[in-house]
């Protein structure tokens, strides 16, 4: 087995994360292994956003304006929601920043987001750290990706919480190889 395959069967998403975040030059070499996403007519159509301390809180002030009008739980919602990012001592924040291309359409470039996205998370996983891909509401709303200083044209891929691993979550039931692979046309299969 290869490192890289080892790394890919041990990786696991970690909610439950503290400080030390990861380090300058850890983090600079998972962006680099985020950059090597493929990419379609290479258009480069991702962007990330690095946030720890102060800018964890404001981050929180950003979740927490998204709280609906007129609830009934409209304080505890803010609370949470205030409170969210400080779940991890550092939040990478994942941009879809796709650009107008005639044979590129713009899944196509969301999805080479996705793909930088899982090859942070195992990057870091990889040099002794966790995290988590986690989205909800607050990275469709239009305010939290204004407050962050996205572009009309961009979308959130994502909030990656990323930290040192207090406790190992319980491990994910992986699915059967047959549930999801299959031979076409089934009469070649050997
Ligand atoms: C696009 C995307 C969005 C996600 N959003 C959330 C989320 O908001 N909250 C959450 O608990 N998990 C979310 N997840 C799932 C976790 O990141 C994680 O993959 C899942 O808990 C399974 O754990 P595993 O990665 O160890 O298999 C999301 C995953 C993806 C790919």
């Amino acid at each position: 087995m290869t490192t890289v395959i080892d790394a890919i069967l041990k990786r696991s998403s970690e909610p439950r994360l503290q400080e030390p975040a990861p380090s300058p030059d850890v983090l600079e070499e998972a962006f680099r292994c985020a950059a090597r996403a493929p990419d379609h007519a290479l258009l480069r159509p991702w962007r990330y956003l690095v946030i720890e301390g102060k800018g964890l809180e404001s981050l929180g002030k950003l979740f927490a304006a998204t709280a609906d009008q007129g609830s009934t739980t409209l304080a505890q919602d803010r609370e949470k929601l205030q409170r969210m990012p400080q779940r991890a001592p550092m939040v990478i924040v994942g941009i879809v920043s796709p650009r107008p291309h005639p044979k590129v359409p713009q899944v196509e470039q969301e999805m080479s987001a996705a793909v930088g996205m899982g090859y942070l998370l195992l990057a870091l996983q990889s040099a002794g750290y966790g995290g988590i891909w986690r989205t909800g509401e607050i990275a469709r709303d239009r305010r939290v990706s204004e407050g962050l200083g996205l572009a009309d044209h961009e979308s959130i891929a994502g909030f990656l919480y990323v930290g040192s691993v207090v406790s190992e979550k319980p491990e994910v039931p992986r699915p059967e190889l047959e549930s999801f692979v299959a031979r076409w046309p089934a009469d070649d299969a050997g």
